[in-house]
């Protein structure tokens, strides 16, 4: 997955094609050095994030020995829920936009002396998926990416037969009190406004895009409708024709 620089990350693939991009990057690295305590209060004091990312690695259906992608991976939140579901002999690759955001999550390997963990820093969109991954997941990321369809289908292509997918966010409610669209909206303040992220409904692409691509797909709303849980087996293995409706 290519070279390495100083910071032990792997070479850059980063494609930062937009000023949304910039001030998002710029945005996360001045989270990065608190976002692993500024990130409970995300998006509420008291949300139940931990249970959702819980969720969400259940919803992998990981064995000892899998390999998993961490899209958008941040500092690593997930890191400790899959290295017990994969194990020592399993493997986990974290990807991210932003260089300080992976740099705490290098300190997080670092910390637990993890050695089958490695970090690439690149955009999703353009982020070269290995082949035969047993399993992919983004968890509160997603929905920040305009690509978050072609996202999901670059991952589907590499995912071994039976392979999953797996993705949490946000979102905002049906029918929608006020303060619960707060919460839904609060994340999105670092890379766009709140009021483009409700218009173009991030949470509906991604929900087309996995049950376009994906076999036995769930959608799951959580906590009111402010979050989801959308995840779905690959159809196929890499390397053979993608689906077709
Ligand atoms: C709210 S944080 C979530 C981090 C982590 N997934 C978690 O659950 O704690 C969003 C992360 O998405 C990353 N991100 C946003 N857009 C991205 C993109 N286009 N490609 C890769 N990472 C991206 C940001 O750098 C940031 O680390």
């Amino acid at each position: 997955m290519g070279r390495r620089d100083a910071a032990g990350l792997n070479e850059h693939t980063v494609s930062q094609t937009d000023s949304t991009r910039e001030h998002l990057i710029a945005t996360y690295r001045k989270k990065a050095k608190h976002y692993d305590i500024t990130s409970r209060l995300y998006p509420a004091p008291g949300y139940p994030q931990r249970t959702q990312r819980l969720r969400t690695v259940q919803a992998l259906g990981l064995h000892a020995g899998d390999t998993v992608i961490d899209m958008a991976c941040g500092t690593g939140l997930n890191f400790p829920l899959l290295q017990k579901a994969v194990g020592p002999g399993g493997r986990i690759v974290g990807v991210d936009l932003t260089d300080a955001m992976l740099a705490r999550a290098q300190d997080r390997i670092k910390a637990n002396g993890w050695s089958n963990v490695s970090l690439v820093q690149a955009d999703a969109v353009g982020f070269d998926f290995p082949a035969e991954v047993d399993a992919i997941l983004s968890t509160y990321a997603l929905t920040q990416v305009p690509e978050c369809a072609e996202v999901i289908a670059h991952g589907t292509a590499a995912l071994s037969a039976g392979g999953r997918w797996a993705v949490l966010d946000l979102k905002v409610p049906g029918s929608t009190p006020e303060w619960l669209a707060q919460l839904g909206t609060a994340t999105v303040r670092p890379f766009a406004s709140i009021d483009e992220w409700i218009m173009r409904r991030p949470w509906e692409a991604i929900r087309a895009a996995m049950q376009e691509e994906l076999a036995d797909f769930a959608w799951t709303e959580l906590f009111f409708g402010t979050a989801f849980l959308a995840a779905g087996s690959s159809r196929s293995g890499p390397g053979q024709a993608p689906h077709q409706p």
